[in-house]
């Protein structure tokens, strides 16, 4: 698999090739969610991160999400992996495209790309999908409910573009398709260029010759969703004093009857149950990095805390590619679980969710510039953490 090269987060202010010239603060303002952005060249030199059969190699793993999408006469057809390596060989030449989603779970490079990306808060940021597709291959006309980055990798593919407000589905597809789409804006996008689309722009890429593209996709639930989950979690978090008591219960005509009075007296003790923005910051925080239901950690090898701590102050640690990590207020989440982060390491906690890894540099730095370091619990949380493949050596 091909290398890119690692990446530190930039300065916010600077004006970034990856955006076309513009700075992230520019990009945020006039086009984040807005409109369309095409960018010649964001990665000069982007040749991709894999090859099509290290992509279908993927695709064949019990632990990798991927689809199979094609077009056979005048029908949409949607076949979800994993794959058996003899599904590939049946492929006609055209018409069908391979889809594999976050590839930053399993490859390095990928997480690096990503990490491009940073200055989209990590709690917006969902994947890295690539798709493998032959001449004319793609997922035919559709909208997306999230924005996403298009990046080119091997070979060309047209992205045909419209803002159309007609966004109505064919029926019965087993995937979303616009039933009319009206191309407003055509673009050849050749290795390293990007297109970035906000919500609900219409989009149609199609394969020019074989071709791959890497897709950067962001989280944008539905607040029916986040509703959900918070009542949820609500739930777990929420204890409620007192007991029903009605000292004055009258004698009632219907004894099945569910009175008004004992409506009245639920609906004034529910009213009392509030919730303020620490309860939404710390559902967030459990919530968005919360790992999806089929992610596994990876066991670590069997080492004593002795000797993670050496290695650790030695090399540094990083995220395992699966981790979530995020911080809000004074408390740190990693993979929906959370901490009060210790004054002794807040700091520290912090790079790591920021940078996502942590060098024997900075974890020296921190020795020096926070006395109380040495003496807190911080080797036994990180080795807990090791331990659950929550995180690894960089
Ligand atoms: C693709 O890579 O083929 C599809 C990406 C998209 O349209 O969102
Ligand atoms: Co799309």
């Amino acid at each position: 698999m091909k290398k890119i090269e690692k990446v530190s987060i930039q300065h916010p202010e600077q004006p970034q090739i990856l955006l076309g010239g513009i700075t992230p603060g520019q990009f945020l303002a006039n086009y984040w969610q807005k409109k369309p952005l095409l960018i010649r060249g964001a990665i000069p030199d982007f040749k991709g991160l894999l090859s099509p059969d290290e992509l279908a190699g993927l695709a064949c793993e019990e632990d990798v999400q991927s689809r199979l999408v094609s077009y056979v006469r005048g029908k949409w057809k949607l076949e979800n992996g994993a794959f058996d390596e003899v599904r590939f060989s049946k492929l006609p030449k055209k018409s069908w495209t391979l889809l594999v989603q976050s590839l930053n779970h399993h490859l390095p490079q990928a997480a690096d790309l990503m990490q491009q990306f940073d200055f989209i808060p990590h709690a917006r940021l969902d994947d890295l999908m690539v798709s493998y597709a032959p001449d004319g291959g793609g997922v035919g006309p559709h909208f997306d409910s999230y924005d996403v980055f298009l990046l080119q990798g091997m070979g060309k593919r047209l992205w045909r573009v419209s803002e159309q407000q007609d966004l109505s589905l064919v029926e019965g597809a087993p995937l979303r398709i616009l039933q009319n789409f009206t191309t407003e804006q055509e673009w050849l996008l050749e290795p390293g260029d990007m297109l970035y689309l906000p919500p609900h722009v219409a989009h149609w890429g199609i394969a020019v010759g074989e071709c791959m593209t890497y897709s950067v996709g962001f989280r944008a639930p539905s607040m029916q969703e986040l509703a959900t989950q918070f009542f949820a979690y609500l739930e777990e978090h929420l204890s409620v004093a007192g007991v029903y008591a009605d000292p004055d219960l009258k004698l009632q005509k219907h004894p099945a009857k569910i009175s008004k009075d004992m409506v009245a007296r639920v609906t004034q003790k529910l009213k009392k149950i509030q919730w303020g923005e620490r309860d939404v910051g710390d559902f967030l925080g459990c919530y968005l990095s919360e790992p999806k239901a089929h992610i596994v950690f990876d066991a670590p090898n069997n080492i004593d805390i002795a000797e993670f701590q050496q290695r650790m102050e030695q090399g540094g640690v990083g995220l395992s590619l699966k981790s979530q990590a995020l911080f809000h207020g004074k408390s740190f989440f990693i993979n929906g679980e959370q901490l009060e982060m210790p004054p002794a390491y807040a700091n520290l906690l912090k790079l790591l969710a920021d940078q996502r890894r942590l060098s024997a540099e900075n974890i020296i730095e921190h020795q020096l510039a926070e006395p109380s370091f040495i003496e807190s619990d911080w080797v036994e949380i990180f080795y807990l953490w090791y331990q659950a493949g929550y995180i690894e050596f960089s």
